[in-house]
């Protein structure tokens, strides 16, 4: 699978987040090393700290169908004028599934790369076999 396509999966996931309050939707494509793909939105709630963020959901829909998942590629849309890495909450929930590329992008310009450890060095680990 493409990083081109990863793209056009998570832009389109964009367009079924519920995002009544902030109007910021945001879509998220990850590639499983199983070589499996799960798309997520941002789901808000009008009780705001309740939202799912789009990375979470699409975590979750991966972990919904495969259960235990090692995560390759983690691409981000945002609906912004510079590309937007995943906020902290997220980045600690990707570390649990591996160290993969997370890649930032938006409609107006370049894309941005990095590795999940580079964004969040020293996660917190239990050490977990
Ligand atoms: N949001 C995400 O979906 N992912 C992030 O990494 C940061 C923020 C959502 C949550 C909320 O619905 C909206 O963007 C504005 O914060």
């Amino acid at each position: 699978m493409s990083e081109n396509q990863l793209k056009e999966a998570a832009k389109n996931a964009s367009k079924h987040a519920y995002a009544p309050y902030s109007k910021f939707k945001v879509g998220c494509a990850l590639l499983t090393k199983s070589g499996n793909l799960y798309t997520g939105c941002n789901v808000e709630n009008a009780s705001y700290g309740l939202t799912i963020c789009a990375e979470r959901n699409a975590i979750a829909q991966a972990v919904n169908q495969e259960g235990s998942i090692e995560i390759e590629k983690l691409v981000v849309y945002t609906p912004t004028a510079t590309p937007t890495p995943p906020c902290g909450a997220c980045r600690q929930v990707i570390h649990e599934f591996g160290n993969p590329t997370i890649v930032s992008f938006c409609d107006k310009s370049e894309s941005n790369s990095h590795k999940a450890s580079d964004l969040l060095p020293h996660a917190f680990d239990l050490n977990k076999d």
